[in-house]
């Protein structure tokens, strides 16, 4: 099974070549992000407690996270790969990672990095919030969110870059063109 974390900043298009990804290739897909927001909409216990954290732009505790991520995975069946998509943010989410796949004889194959100016997001953002209905799509929420990007999400580009795992592809432009640069990637895992 290929795992692969796919990595960017908010609204760098993560769930959107997430999708495109699925579809061609087949692999499983979890977004963190929409694990949450199924929560709240359901209403659990976890829903109200991580919908405190994300409408503060805020990040859940990574204890609760990895627990979270442990059992999303350990009920994948038969997927061809795994796309990682809003896990990890913090190191200690990444180190977590690694060793709950390598106790599955697993590992991160590659770590895909959308890269896209803080202008652009702000802009992508500010616009899908206008029909997302998400409550972090507002402009306040915003900015916190890619302050905690770049506080404690952006170290984990050395992370990877150290474990030789990082590939950067331009994230502005034609989405097809973005998703062909992916591709390549994976092709040559
Ligand atoms: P999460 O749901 O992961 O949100 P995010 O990282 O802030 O990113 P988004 O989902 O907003 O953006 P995206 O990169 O998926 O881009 P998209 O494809 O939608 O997390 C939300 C919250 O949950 C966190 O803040 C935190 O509180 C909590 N959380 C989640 N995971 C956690 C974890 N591991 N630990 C702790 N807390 C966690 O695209 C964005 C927009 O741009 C769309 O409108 C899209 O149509 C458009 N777009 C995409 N590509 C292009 C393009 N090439 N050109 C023009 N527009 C484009
Ligand atoms: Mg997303």
């Amino acid at each position: 099974m290929k795992n692969i974390v796919i990595f960017g900043a908010p609204g760098s298009g993560k769930g959107t070549q997430s999708e495109k990804i699925v579809e061609k290739y087949h692999f499983a897909h979890i977004s963190t992000g929409d694990v949450l927001r199924a929560e709240i909409a359901k209403g659990s216990e976890l829903g109200k407690t991580a919908s405190d954290y994300i409408e503060k732009g805020q990040l859940i505790p990574d204890s609760l996270m990895t627990d979270i991520l442990a059992s999303v995975y350990d009920s994948l069946k038969d997927a061809p790969g795994c796309i990682f998509d809003g896990f990890p943010r913090t190191i200690p989410q990444a180190d977590s990672l690694s060793q709950l796949l390598e106790e599955r004889n697993e590992k991160i194959d590659a770590m895909i990095e959308l890269d896209v100016p803080e202008e652009e997001l702000m802009a992508r953002l500010i616009a899908r919030g206008k029909t997302s209905g998400r409550s972090d799509d507002n402009e306040e929420t915003i900015k916190k969110r890619l302050e905690v990007y770049h506080n404690q999400t952006s170290p984990l580009m050395e992370w990877f870059e150290k474990a030789g795992k990082r590939h950067t592809v331009v994230g502005t432009g034609e989405l097809d063109r973005i998703f062909a640069d992916i591709c390549q990637v994976i092709d040559n895992l």
